[in-house]
């Protein structure tokens, strides 16, 4: 199927960042679903990872016997996935389009839900995209993702971070009326010893947690809300989301 989001969004700049310093959640929500897992004596099978980025939940979970589908809109990202985890199976599609393959857990990591890059990303979008996901598990079959909740609008403002090679510069304004953030993010790579400088413009409609967490349930999910994946703190304002299928 076509992606209906634009190559523009983490190209290869952004896509380097975030694998070389912004991959800690995505990390932590992997041992949180590792050990659930293993709670329910769940010790392979299918998992498919919504926004997989540049594959660290698919990369744990494959170390530890799990087979994982990722889908991602970027090209970049992917292909920095296929490297971590060659086991894995990988497809560039929007979450909002994608087919969504029988599996044992489903995940959504680092605000996947939020983004704007898929025009048709809203409520109904949302919608559709936990339905195809409950009727993709089984009885007990796990949900785990985080979304940006209308709580992010205070990290309004220009922070900066940097890393071995890169710098980024992001600055967030936020429409309360709208609900939503804008992110313009400006980063320099270090290519042949030169800083070549690129441009991303993210755009997020922030989610209500208690409209989210009313939604799973009424759909059959037995919900829990967290600010963390186990001891790892999510971003100010975000919240984890850990459902489980109950019935057929
Ligand atoms: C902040 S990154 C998180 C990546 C990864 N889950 C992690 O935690 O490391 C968000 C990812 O969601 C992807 N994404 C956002 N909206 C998407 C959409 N509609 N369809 C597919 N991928 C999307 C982006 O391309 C990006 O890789």
């Amino acid at each position: 199927m076509p992606i209906s989001t634009s190559p523009e969004y983490y190209g290869y700049a952004l896509s380097h960042i975030h694998d070389s310093g912004f991959v800690e959640v995505a990390g932590s929500a992997a041992d949180v679903l590792i050990a659930a897992l293993g709670e329910d004596n769940v010790r392979h099978g299918p998992v498919t990872d919504l926004g997989c980025g540049s594959g660290t939940l698919a990369g744990k979970l494959a170390d530890q016997g799990f087979c994982v589908e990722g889908i991602d809109q970027s090209a970049a990202m992917l292909s920095l996935a296929r490297q971590r985890a060659p086991g894995g199976r990988f497809r560039q599609e929007s979450i909002f389009d994608a087919k969504i393959v029988p599996s044992i857990a489903v995940t959504a990591i680092g605000e996947c839900f939020n983004y704007l890059f898929d025009q048709q990303n809203g409520a109904p979008a949302l919608s559709r995209v936990l339905k195809r996901t409950y009727a993709a598990l089984p009885v007990d079959g796990l949900l785990l993702f985080d979304v940006a909740t209308p709580e992010r609008a205070s990290t309004s403002g220009k922070h900066f971070h940097k890393g071995d090679g890169w710098v980024v510069l992001v600055e967030t304004t936020a429409d309360k009326s709208r609900a939503t953030l804008t992110r313009v993010i400006t980063s320099f790579v270090e290519q042949n010893s030169v800083y070549q400088r690129h441009e991303e413009t993210h755009r997020l409609r922030l989610i209500d947690p208690d409209d989210l967490g009313e939604e799973l349930k009424a759909l059959g999910f037995e919900v829990s809300v967290s600010t963390a994946y186990g001891a790892a703190k999510l971003p100010a304002g975000c919240m984890s989301f850990m459902a489980r299928k109950t019935c057929g």
